[in-house]
């Protein structure tokens, strides 16, 4: 490891995060262990992103469409995930959930849309494991996911590195990026897995079992890992839906902060994907799986798109 940084260095991003200084002392190991390509200027870059749009500043682009079942709201941050939420009468079914960082700003949103929020029947389905989807994990009677993403946060909570940690060129950003993010709630008690069927080795996407959450029916494939493993994708029939989570974004329709934000995570990353190959691959399997007729399909990142097979 070099000392190329001290203290000095990471102050004002510390400083702008919040950061206690046993968190900032860890910022600056994981930052000495960075690629040279990863200056300094990116690092403040992030925590500024981080920041940027906390509190007052925290203003989501909001839409919604009619879908059969009752209403599919999309709200997309400065920065992090796209939270896709089914209304129904019964219930909300969140499909994903932002930064941990921007949680009470989300919240405050979701209640404005929906008054009785907090005393609403709801569930979560995470697509993925990432710290941009992960967001809100209080709340909610079941958090669903696939069982290689579960088993990853029962990891997590035995304090075992995730996912993307493990990765051994990627950890130090992953690491710095947890720090300036906040951690994802390490909390597993309402996490549930999905799986029926473990995936096949191999196959881009494959049926992990159907998730019924009345009133909807998702039919599951999990991804050979292309974005990270333990992916899913989402098929909901009645409603011509497909949740893609990161297999698919939308840069065509998302604001200006998202572009900048991607654009910044693949200086630092080289590519937000484990393996673009694999991710291809995925894609295409994902719109070979949709059959005749029209689908609203609801990226990781970005609004959803009109999509006619
Ligand atoms: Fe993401």
């Amino acid at each position: 490891m070099s000392n190329r940084f001290t203290l000095g260095d990471v102050a004002s991003a510390a400083a702008l995060c919040g950061l206690s200084s046993a968190e900032e002392e860890e910022l600056l190991v994981q930052v000495n262990k960075l690629d040279e390509h990863v200056s300094l200027d990116l690092l403040n870059q992030y925590a500024e992103f981080m920041t940027k749009a906390s509190g007052e500043n925290f203003v989501p682009r909001i839409d919604s469409c009619e879908i059969p079942a009752g209403r599919l709201w999309y709200i997309e941050p400065f920065c992090g995930s796209t939270t896709y939420v089914l209304e129904t009468a019964e219930r909300l079914v969140v499909v994903d959930s932002g930064f941990p960082c921007y949680a009470e700003e989300l919240k405050k949103t979701l209640r404005s849309l929906f008054p009785d929020y907090d005393s609403r029947q709801k569930d979560q389905i995470l697509t993925h494991m990432d710290m941009d989807h992960a967001g809100i994990l209080d709340g909610f009677e079941n958090i669903w996911m696939s069982k290689t993403s579960f088993e990853d946060f029962l990891g997590r909570a035995k304090g075992k590195p995730n996912l993307r940690e493990r990765h051994p060129v990627r950890t130090p950003v992953y690491r710095i990026s947890s720090l300036l993010s906040r951690d994802i709630s390490a909390d597993t008690t309402h996490m549930r897995s999905i799986n029926t069927f473990d995936p096949e080795e191999g196959r881009p996407l494959s049926y992990i079992g159907t998730l019924n959450i009345e009133p909807f029916s998702f039919a599951v494939y999990e991804t050979s890992g292309g974005h990270v493993a333990g992916s899913i994708l989402l098929y909901e029939k009645e409603n011509r839906l497909v949740f893609t989570g990161d297999t698919l974004v939308n840069p065509a329709d998302m604001g200006d902060g998202q572009k900048a934000f991607i654009a910044l995570g693949t200086a630092m990353l080289g590519s937000m994907n484990a393996d673009s190959a694999k991710a291809k691959a995925e894609r295409a399997e994902m719109f070979a799986l949709l059959d005749a007729g029209g689908w609203i399909l609801c990226p990781g990142h970005g609004f959803p798109m009109r999509y006619t097979v």
